[in-house]
């Protein structure tokens, strides 16, 4: 859903949102450390992570270290300290993928195997079974073809035991496949087709003890419920997500409103039998969707180089599904009850109400060489080992930033390196 100009718009905007994007794009690369573009204007942030841990799946040695202390430079943000910040030490167990012989879930989200480079990543993952029971979630965003999905998905089969798969918007994406389907939902079903076909799991499974449910979801724009930034010309949804284009609805479905949130939300009423039947057996559940069920899953609109990110986002029905299974409070406490998302590419690790809400996105090759989250080695992310949820919570950027700052989303003053983004797009306006 990369922000890029809506191709169906007039010439001169083509050439006006081209040229906005190009030069603000030069400008970031110029002026800061590191940037992060994401599937939309995603997020800029002044920052240094240093390499955290390399996964027993691409790592010689089996090596599972965890860099003890995460050094962060921000100019942001009052509780942060100019020039760097040393958060609290971040030190996994000594084996956080357990010893092989259990169970173990690894998680990963929007592998967009559309880039080389990412389909690349995936036939690099070890081809070696470690056991029979590890398993693989893959949190939506595969491919844009059904041709690389199949590919995609028929290389994590190789690789693990168990993958189970919800769908992402880009997954439903029919703009490179021709008159190959009537629309989107056409191409949804040839998916989970092609799940069964290849032993990829759709539906709520019991594996060992443990829980896993996918759950199916859509945004909707009254998901955010913040305050909106104004002031600045901030593009239309329309406009910033390619979504709107490149998928196809039947007739009574549409981007623009609740339906395809209701719509997705209902296919999970489907497998109600199995996720009642999974509720009843296991203590510990692992849920998870595409997209975002809680708003605070991401960093406030004034962080965001799109304000209007949260409105293509996030689906308040998932979150009420999320709470159905694991309990209004969460289940006993967060160590039995985690929920993956993905979709924003921002990394998370965190615990809300007693849920912990982690998302582990491969994401855009641009963005993985210059993201916080220490780059590609740490996923896929192993958060069940050893019959128990990961202990310590992964370090990432703005999950950390939350943990350690309150969210003040009433506050519309553009954080720095954003108002600087909007400040030089409309000087290069006044210029044209
Ligand atoms: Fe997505």
């Amino acid at each position: 859903m990369l922000l890029e100009p809506n191709y169906q718009q007039p010439f001169s905007h083509l050439i006006n949102m081209v040229m906005f994007f190009v030069v603000n794009l030069i400008h970031c690369m110029s002026k800061i450390d590191s940037f992060f573009v994401s599937d939309f204007w995603g997020v800029l942030m002044v920052v240094r992570f240093n390499p955290s841990c390399l996964t027993l799946y691409q790592h010689p040695h089996h090596s599972a270290c965890f860099s003890k202390q995460v050094a962060v430079k921000s100019s942001y943000g009052r509780h942060m300290k100019r020039g760097g910040i040393l958060r609290p030490q971040i030190d996994f167990p000594s084996s956080p993928l357990g010893n092989g012989d259990g169970l173990r879930v690894f998680v990963v989200s929007d592998l967009h195997t559309d880039y080389a480079e990412n389909l690349n990543w995936v036939k690099c993952l070890n081809n070696v079974k470690h056991s029979l029971n590890d398993v693989l979630l893959v949190a939506g965003d595969v491919a844009e073809t059904y041709d690389l999905f199949v590919v995609t998905m028929s290389l994590l089969k190789e690789r693990f035991e168990h993958v189970f798969y919800v769908p992402g918007n880009h997954d439903l994406w029919c703009r490179r496949e021709g008159q190959k389907y009537v629309d989107s939902i056409e191409k949804l079903d040839k998916l989970l087709e092609a799940c069964k076909a290849l032993g990829v799991e759709t539906q709520p499974m019991v594996i060992g003890e443990l829980g896993i449910i996918p759950l199916f979801s859509w945004y909707h724009e009254s998901f955010d419920r913040e305050k909106d930034i104004t002031g600045f010309h901030i593009p239309p949804l329309e406009m910033a997500c390619k979504d709107f284009h490149a998928c196809k609805w039947p007739q009574g479905l549409s981007n623009g409103d609740m339906s395809l949130a209701m719509y997705f939300d209902a296919m999970n009423d489907k497998q109600l039998e199995m996720t009642n039947e999974v509720q009843m057996k296991c203590d510990q559940i692992i849920t998870f969707s595409h997209f975002v069920p809680r708003q605070e899953l991401c960093p406030e609109k004034r962080m965001l180089f799109y304000p209007k990110l949260p409105k293509i986002i996030g689906s308040d029905s998932l979150e009420d599904r999320i709470r159905s299974i694991h309990g209004a409070e969460g289940r006993k406490d967060s160590s039995s009850a985690c929920h993956v998302f993905g979709h924003t590419h921002f990394c998370w690790d965190a615990v809300l109400d007693g849920i912990r809400y982690v998302q582990a996105p491969l994401a855009y090759p641009r963005e993985r060489k210059r993201r916080m989250n220490g780059g590609e080695n740490w996923l896929p992310f192993c958060i069940y080992a050893d019959n128990k949820f990961s202990e310590r919570l992964n370090p990432c950027f703005w999950s950390d930033y939350y943990s350690a700052n309150p969210r003040t989303p009433q506050n519309t003053e553009l954080a720095p390196w954003v108002a600087r983004f909007y400040r030089q797009t409309q000087k290069q306006s006044l210029d044209v």
